[in-house]
């Protein structure tokens, strides 16, 4: 079978569909989700937290975020990739937004790219758009801008909600092929759903959108505090503790290995 494109993406919103996106960072795990019929994946900046240790998207680099890219698209074969431009790496400049951009293309192979902002960036969402690459846009609490927001906190209420609003249409008439709506709230999310043609994908945005996205690590249980929209599918967490556990002590006894794991 062969790669879903933005075009099936497009295709989704004119039939009504709603579809599901997870981050992905490393080969096997995308692998995963590619086989269970996830039709996107976000490598996301959120790696510089769950593969760097770092506690905001600020510090990761391209250089940072490239290989976990390719190792994302050599585990998939049928999703969508998307890449996270992180933090400093298309702000100042269209031109410094393509050459990142064309990095992730090139060098990682992936299909799309994601930036944060709304109406400031739009020069650089025209440019990328001119040269072919789709792009995924994100709204309300763009993390890269933790430091204006002054923590983690809800985004689009009241006034800001116009802002956010006039942001979105702008950022689909400059060429976005969809939107991520990140913690606002779940009315205003489906008032721009509804205003916008192209598909809106919610993390805390209600159940009004197109998609919905979760950092794959929130969903499994590995995150020690999860935001409030994280819904917990399963608990690794509690699963690789005892496995780890029960390994330790088994090398520790002597239990492992027996002859069965063993080469005569
Ligand atoms: O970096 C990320 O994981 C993201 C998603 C949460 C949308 O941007
Ligand atoms: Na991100």
């Amino acid at each position: 079978g062969r790669r879903v494109t933005v075009r099936d993406i497009a295709a989704a919103r004119e039939r009504g569909e709603r579809w599901p996106m997870v981050t992905a960072y490393d080969a096997m795990t995308a692998r995963v989700f590619d086989q269970a019929g996830i039709p996107v994946l976000l490598v996301g900046d959120s790696a510089a937290m769950v593969v760097y240790g770092y506690d905001s998207t600020i510090p990761v680099s391209v250089d940072d975020l490239l290989p976990l890219a390719a190792a994302v698209v050599r585990g998939s074969s049928r999703a969508l990739v998307v890449a996270d431009l992180p933090f400093g790496s298309y702000q100042s400049s269209p031109q410094q937004a393509l050459e990142s951009a064309a990095r992730f293309m090139k060098e990682a192979g992936v299909h799309a790219i994601k930036v944060e902002g709304g109406r400031r960036i739009l020069p650089q969402v025209e440019t990328l758009v001119s040269a072919g690459i789709p792009v995924m846009a994100h709204l309300g609490l763009t993390p890269q801008s933790v430091n204006v927001f002054g923590g983690y906190r809800v985004q689009g209420r009241g006034e800001a909600g116009d802002e956010l609003m006039a942001d979105a249409k702008a950022l689909e008439h400059a060429g976005a092929f969809s939107v991520v709506l990140e913690c606002v709230p779940a009315e205003l999310a489906e008032r721009v759903t509804a205003s916008l043609s192209i598909p809106t994908i919610g993390i805390g945005a209600g159940p009004g959108t197109d998609a919905q996205v979760l950092v794959w690590q929130d969903l499994m249980g590995l995150t020690p505090h999860p935001a409030k929209f994280v819904k917990k599918y399963a608990d690794l967490a509690t699963e690789m503790d005892r496995a780890v556990r029960d390994f330790a002590a088994e090398v520790t006894t002597g239990a492992f290995p027996t002859p069965e794991h063993s080469y005569r």
